[in-house]
């Protein structure tokens, strides 16, 4: 049985907690926590002052026990403060962050943002078209030699073909090139040779790239114009290999609606060559480009063996076919820089 010593205690230990814990629930700040924190760990706190008291009680048992009431409260005090301190400093943060966080809403609204050149987005969706088939990408130089953009593809210097391409020769750039020997390259083949040079096959490779002619501007035909060449080289290909291709990657880019044909043609890098048409849903052909098996002597310009290896090769129109996926008219609409024009295609 507690004595009355011990009971009186109790409800002084009890009332202290109390009083503590609704101290610490109207605490409007972490800094205001800390300070009741140590007035209620200090001496005089109504708790301590219970604590000091203690040696007062004659019976060991029952001083024990009041000293257990003692603990259990203080635990619990402390336990709230720091329960209260972690409540203010997790909204003090969210506040913090929210007063320091920079509104850049004004900057991204729609009539603000540009987009990306119909022919930009030609090149990346051929890209991802092409990926898709397996293929990876790759890059040349757009001023050439005359031994890339020619000779190497099996024109050599008096060859005819050259005169279908109206070249844009310009100054050497070092002694090491004779003059009208460096030009802007008039079309991404010369890649294909970059390629052969510095990968081993299989190459499954897409080259897209600006080129250059001195044609006169017309409703398909620009001075400079983008390309994609591809190159696949590998043992047993066949011309099969190139139709399925190319008709895979005709309903891949414009939809299934449309169809491919190929019609024989000649370029002096490819034996057989073809045109590569595309017919659209109202029926009329339209040119897209020129492809065909890779030339031996290609091959072996490009350092590969043409009784190993064989391959098919293809190069597109890009400008031609953004036009014809987008329904325009004329090629020169999309180098007007008219804004009107242009965000119609974001
Ligand atoms: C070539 O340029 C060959 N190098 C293509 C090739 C690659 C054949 C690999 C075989 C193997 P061509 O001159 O036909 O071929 O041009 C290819 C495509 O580029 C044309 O079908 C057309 O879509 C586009 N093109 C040609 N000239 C222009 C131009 N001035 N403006 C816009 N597009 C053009």
């Amino acid at each position: 049985m507690p004595s009355d010593e011990t009971s009186d205690l109790g409800a002084q230990v009890e009332a202290a907690r109390s009083a503590a814990m609704s101290l610490i629930t109207g605490t409007t700040s972490a800094a205001e926590v800390a300070k009741i924190g140590g007035e209620l760990a200090g001496k005089k706190s109504a708790l301590n002052t219970l604590r000091s008291g203690l040696g007062k009680i004659q019976d060991p048992e029952a001083r024990k026990s009041a000293g257990q009431l003692i603990n259990e409260a203080s635990q619990q005090v402390d336990a709230a403060l720091q329960q209260r301190i972690a409540e203010f400093l997790v909204l003090e943060r969210a506040s913090q962050v929210a007063s320091e966080s920079l509104d850049l809403t004004e900057f991204a609204t729609p009539s603000r943002r540009g987009n990306s050149h119909i022919v930009t987005q030609a090149m990346e969706r051929l890209e991802d078209v092409f990926i898709g088939l397996g293929f990876q990408i790759a890059e040349g130089p757009e001023v050439e030699t005359d031994f890339y953009n020619f000779e190497a593809l099996n024109m050599p210097r008096t060859h005819p073909a050259r005169s279908e391409f109206d070249t844009m020769f310009i100054e050497p750039f070092s002694k090491d090139h004779e003059p009208n020997t460096v030009l802007l390259r008039t079309h991404t083949s010369p890649v294909q040779i970059r390629v052969m040079q510095t990968w081993e096959p299989p190459i499954y490779a897409v080259m897209p790239g600006r080129v250059f002619r001195r044609d006169t501007p017309d409703a398909t035909h620009m001075p400079v114009f983008h390309q994609i060449e591809g190159l696949v080289v590998d043992r047993d290909i066949t011309f099969a290999h190139l139709a399925g291709i190319i008709e895979a990657f005709t309903k891949a880019f414009f939809g299934n609606e449309f169809t491919s044909r190929l019609r024989p043609s000649f370029f002096p890098f490819t034996e057989p060559s073809a045109e590569f048409d595309i017919k659209r849903p109202n029926g009329d052909w339209i040119e897209l480009g020129g492809c065909g098996m890779v030339h031996p002597n290609v091959l072996r310009a490009g350092g590969i063996d043409p009784d190993e290896f064989t391959g098919f090769a293809f190069g597109f129109g890009i400008d031609r076919m953004a036009k014809e996926r987008h329904n325009v008219e004329d090629i020169r609409e999309m180098y007007t820089n008219d804004l009107r024009f242009l965000r119609q295609f974001s």
